[in-house]
């Protein structure tokens, strides 16, 4: 039994089959209709969602499976000061499967130590988010054609950014990848990725504040939110939440095949005049998202089609 707490836990040659079986998901959809019939997903989120938990619901029931279904850790025994260890054992007789997403880095680990079903991190908090970076590859693959030879521009907090930490682990699995990291000072890449993945592994980078400077050699920009709910006090959040703001006029020297990615949701970051742009393609990316979890949930509960 296998569960996915980071993105490193799938071999690159995993990636490839999770990505050719999305694709051909969104090929042939009634092929995997049935494919989870009498199966059950539990989706734990004691965090805030609208694309991972929805996305994990709808890719269930378009397996042909069904869903229970914790959206709010005040309605779950979490509440009563219930263990993850003992919530994920009493999910793991009702559920074949779970995600959760948790405020606590580790916490889906600690479930999947003590399931019985494959637990699937479904964010932790400034930590990992494995299964955005799934719903990322497949829009870079989609958009791109490739992984290599890429410049990857990652725009925002880069500190509590989550899916951003995720993403450059998978990224610095493949060749030629340059990574160009802009942000504040204060919301720079924390050690653990920046020494361990990118110095580690000697991949080219850049740090910048300035994002138009670079903005000329990207092939894909990541943008993110800045993530209100990790700042210990508010005046700081509001200094510098509108550290960069994406509008029209700052795409005037990019690549025109740049891809814009954001894992959403967006609050400032980018205007709504960007999502016009062909080059905006992050609505295909939370799209992308639901087939890439139903090609997860067909892998960790091994069903063939
Ligand atoms: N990208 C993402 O995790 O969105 P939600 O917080 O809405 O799930």
């Amino acid at each position: 039994m296998r569960s996915l707490i980071n993105i490193l836990d799938l071999s690159v040659e995993e990636l490839d089959e999770l990505i050719s079986v999305a694709n051909d998901i969104i090929g042939n959809p009634d092929k995997y209709a049935d494919a989870c019939k009498r199966k059950k997903l539990a989706t734990l989120f004691f965090e805030p969602s609208t694309r991972t938990r929805l996305s994990f619901e709808a890719a269930m029931y378009e397996l042909g499976g069904n869903v229970l279904s914790v959206a709010d850790a005040k309605s779950s025994s979490a509440a009563k000061g219930e263990s993850i260890a003992d919530t994920v054992k009493v999910m793991s007789c009702y559920a074949d499967i779970i995600a959760m997403r948790h405020p606590k880095e580790g916490a889906p680990y600690v479930a999947s130590l003590n399931a019985s079903v494959p637990v699937i991190n479904a964010g932790d908090g400034g930590h990992n988010h494995p299964t955005q970076t799934l719903a990322d590859l497949l829009t870079i693959s989609r958009e791109k054609g490739r992984f290599s030879d890429l410049t990857v521009g990652f725009c925002g907090d880069l500190k509590f950014g989550r899916t951003v930490h995720s993403l450059i682990q998978a990224l610095s699995r493949y060749d030629n990848v340059k990574f160009v990291l802009v942000s504040p000072d204060e919301l720079k890449l924390p050690s653990y990725i920046k020494n361990d993945v990118i110095k580690a592994n000697k991949l080219e980078y850049v740090q910048t504040t300035d994002l138009e400077k670079v903005m000329p050699e990207l092939d894909v920009l990541y943008m993110t939110r800045v993530q209100k709910e990790r700042f210990f006090n508010e005046e700081d959040y509001l200094r510098l939440k509108d550290s960069y703001i994406l509008t029209p006029d700052k795409l005037i020297n990019a690549k025109s095949d740049l891809s814009i990615l954001h894992p959403l949701p967006r609050v400032n970051e980018i205007s709504v005049a960007v999502d016009k742009d062909p080059r905006a393609c992050y609505f295909r990316q939370a799209l992308n998202g639901k087939y890439m979890r139903m090609a997860l949930i067909l892998k960790l509960l091994e069903v063939e089609v």
